[in-house]
């Protein structure tokens, strides 16, 4: 295994960890950072909200002196399998759970943890959802639009770019991926109907927004990012997701978030500033009368992101952003 860890947050990592199966797997991002932000404690009980393929999990379970256990949750049940195979060493260290991180306390309650030590979001999804076929999530392949992380979730990409009015479908464009010609492409998707994969989709885009030389990134990458948080309904999940795990740290549990792009850190940052002031009335009230009791202390008030190093070993880890608050 390429990885030793304590509970400094110090570490030694191979440039590639290998899986089970003898793939790459997913890189875990900031993670001596997200680890030393949890401050893992001895018998500490842990949440992994977005276990993945497991890389942050295991090296909490690796962490000196050892933590009792980690609850692994993720919607993909594939990603989840991997993890379990690959910290199979940990026995019933690693309880692995198929589920939304919003739902993190009835799915805590059902393994009888009332209340954890730590709490770890990763948002989004992971290098291995783009690159195995079947997710559709890539626009470098031609696969079916699909992008749901749990297969059983409710609504496919395809069924939104196929189903919704213009306008509505510009806006998602516009809102979700901030891209500015959301309309434009929004008014190609409705004259090429049915778009029906990503291939297909990503070429649209393409004549649409054109494509500078030389540019690197993919002109689909906003209207992916726009459909993939549509079809997951990853902004509901995060503040409804912050809100649980608020629900569920014992005082002193730590909530460290890792997240990838402006909307979710948006969201993350005014949650973390509402919990933890003192007063949220309206500036207009000449005194206080909200009763308000912060639920968080704010560790880091700037944003902690990966170092150079990292971004050249992993360069998916350049938007990251590490927020972090413990529980009072
Ligand atoms: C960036 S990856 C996490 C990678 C993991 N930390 C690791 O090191 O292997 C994000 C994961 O979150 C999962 N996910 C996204 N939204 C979720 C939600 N609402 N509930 C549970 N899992 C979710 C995705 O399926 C994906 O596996």
């Amino acid at each position: 295994m390429g990885l030793t860890m304590n509970h400094s947050g110090s570490h030694k990592l191979d440039l590639f960890q290998t899986g089970d199966q003898g793939h790459i797997t997913h890189l875990p991002v900031l993670l001596a950072e997200s680890l030393s932000a949890l401050m893992l404690r001895e018998n500490g009980v842990y949440v992994d909200g977005t276990a993945g393929e497991g890389g942050h999990s295991q090296a909490i379970l690796l962490s000196e002196p050892p933590v009792r256990s980690v609850l692994g949750i993720d919607r993909d049940r594939r990603s989840l399998a991997t993890a379990q195979l690959r910290l199979a060493e940990f026995g019933s260290r690693f309880v692995p759970v198929s589920g939304n991180y919003s739902d993190m306390a009835s799915l805590a309650e059902e393994n009888g943890m009332s209340s954890v030590d730590g709490v770890l979001l990763d948002l989004g999804f992971s290098s291995r959802q783009v690159e195995l076929p079947g997710y559709g999530l890539s626009f470098q392949t031609d696969e079916p639009l699909d992008m749901r992380y749990d297969p059983d979730g409710d609504i496919t990409a395809e069924e939104i770019v196929n189903t919704y009015e213009e306008r509505e479908l510009g806006q998602l464009i516009r809102r979700y991926g901030e891209e500015p010609r959301g309309m434009s492409i929004a008014r190609a998707i409705v004259k090429q109907r049915p778009v029906t994969t990503t291939g297909q989709l990503a070429s649209l885009i393409e004549s649409v927004v054109g494509r500078r030389p030389g540019q690197r990134v993919n002109p689909a990458t906003k209207t992916f990012q726009a459909l993939r948080i549509a079809v997951n309904d990853e902004l509901t999940n995060v503040g409804q997701g912050l809100d649980a795990a608020v629900g569920l740290l014992a005082t002193g549990g730590r909530l460290a978030v890792i997240s990838y792009h402006s909307l979710e850190d948006r969201i993350i940052k005014s949650f973390f500033n509402r919990e933890a002031a003192t007063c949220v009335c309206p500036p207009s009230l000449p005194v206080c009368v909200c009763n308000q009791t912060p639920r968080l202390k704010i560790i880091n008030r700037r944003v902690i992101k990966p170092s150079e190093a990292e971004v050249q070993t992993n360069p998916r880890s350049r938007s990251a952003k590490l927020r972090t608050a413990e529980r009072i």
